[in-house]
């Protein structure tokens, strides 16, 4: 009998992730702070969320906080708030989720997609100076998977321009640069609470930032509600009537929840941070495996974990085959869907928002902007990088030392991964000429 699960074998994980590794989507004392809102009526507006504004605003290290409906209207918010507008562009990374990039085109504005580094899957500073034209206007800088960017030289680059940096800080919750918090960085930033971050609302967002100016813009471009009380002299007061045009109130009872959970942040960041370091730390002699490279000044949080298969290290064992093994033994992990936003028929078509075509991408040939070239980096990470390990949320050495060997004996079984590969040959041939492998496995 073979040793692979894949072919037979007994699973090397036998523990269940969703006994001992997982935690409960919404804890108990959650469901209590959400019942006791709707006990109150305070189903639409809450004293609440503006006390939730202040303590994640103490927490991030900035003067405001400004609660939403999701990370996407934080991030519409941030631009607008910063000023872009018809033809301006923002300098954003394709291996993100599209909400770092699809607002800048509701905003008029041109997505410029900048390749990313190739050791923090961040954008690359190198690559953002290549892409400046007089007509940048912002930095949209993503810290991927909880990894802070180069920020030291990301600023720089901005205030040499004269240009804005928005933070999507949508991974980032308690992630930290130099000793400041991930989201007092930039101008402004976004964090979401969609249920699946490390803090999660069910749907909800939060901007943060130190400059009064682009807190009024963020208020009035979706909170009509709150701009009768901004101070005498603000600009926006006037539009108290009408808003903008767009409502983003976020909804109560989701904050209650997020609230809770910000009380817990530090102390389950740590948890996950210690069961993602000691992952890393089993996986070390693992050639074809290459770990997210934290900078010196950065402190990770372990929101997500991804990192890159390299298939030359494993005799040319495809990614596909990789993890088709790993999920036979009992491991949760899977292909990664960043990477493919450059060709997103949205940002190579545009679209028509009224006359014109403003939102085309300039990475293809477009009115505004010079061709570009590639995205090499990128591209290269679309196709290798995967998610390692679900999210380990308690202590649970016994069950990551499972995950620690299921990888072992995956490499150390290059033959039967190989046996395997050439009579699954369909798959991965499939996988190639699409491009799209997320789904395949
Ligand atoms: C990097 C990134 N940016 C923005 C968002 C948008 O957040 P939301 O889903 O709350 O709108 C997400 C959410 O998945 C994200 O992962």
């Amino acid at each position: 009998m073979s040793d692979l699960a894949l072919r037979g074998g007994q699973k090397a994980v036998t523990i269940n992730y969703s006994e001992v590794g997982a935690r409960a989507v919404v804890s108990e004392a959650e469901i209590e702070a959400a019942v006791e809102l709707m006990r109150k009526g305070q189903i639409s507006s809450s004293p609440l969320v503006q006390d939730f504004e202040a303590k994640f605003a103490e927490y991030i290290g900035t003067k405001y906080a400004l609660a939403s409906t999701s990370g996407t209207c934080a991030i519409n918010e941030a631009l607008f708030a910063v000023g872009v507008g018809p033809g301006d562009e923002v300098l954003v990374p394709s291996y993100t989720f599209w909400a770092s990039a699809a607002p800048i085109i509701a905003a008029h504005g041109v997505p410029v997609f900048c390749d990313v580094d190739p050791d923090t899957y961040c954008i690359d500073p190198v690559d953002i100076k290549r892409r400046l034209t007089p007509r940048t206007k912002a930095i949209m800088v993503v810290h991927v998977w909880g990894n802070p960017a180069n920020m030291d030289a990301i600023l720089e680059i901005a205030r040499e321009n004269g240009i804005a940096v928005i933070e999507d800080a949508s991974h980032a919750h308690g992630s930290e640069w130099n000793g400041k918090k991930i989201g007092s960085l930039g101008d402004v930033a976004c964090f979401s609470l969609q249920g699946s971050k490390v803090m999660a609302a069910g749907e909800g967002g939060v901007l943060t930032t130190n400059n009064r100016e682009y807190y009024e813009r963020a208020i009035a471009l979706g909170h009509y509600e709150r701009l009768s009380g901004l101070p005498k002299d603000s600009k926006y007061r006037k539009y108290s009537l009408t808003g903008l045009g767009f409502k983003h109130r976020t909804h109560p009872i989701g904050i209650a929840i997020a609230s809770k959970q910000l009380d817990e942040l530090e102390e389950r960041n740590y948890i996950r941070d210690t069961n993602g370091k000691y992952l890393e730390e089993g996986l070390k002699d693992i050639d074809c495996i290459k770990i997210q490279k934290v900078l010196p000044k950065g402190k990770r949080i372990y929101s997500y974990h991804y990192t890159i298969y390299d298939e030359t290290k494993l005799q040319g064992v495809s990614l596909i085959t990789f993890l088709s093994a790993l999920k036979a033994e009992g491991v949760i992990c899977g292909k990664c869907g960043y990477g493919r936003l450059h060709e997103a028929p949205l940002f190579t078509e545009g679209v028509p928002y009224g006359k014109g075509c403003p939102g085309k991408c300039s990475h293809v040939e477009a009115p505004m902007v010079d061709k570009v070239p590639s995205l090499p980096v990128t591209e290269y990470l679309r196709d290798n990088t995967f998610m390692l390990a679900p999210r380990f949320e308690e202590p649970c050495e016994d069950l990551i030392d499972q995950y620690i060997e299921a990888y072992h004996k995956v490499v150390a079984n290059i033959d039967e991964l190989k046996e395997y590969e050439n009579e699954n040959k369909d798959a991965k041939v499939s996988t190639t000429e699409t491009g799209r492998s997320i789904n395949l496995i």
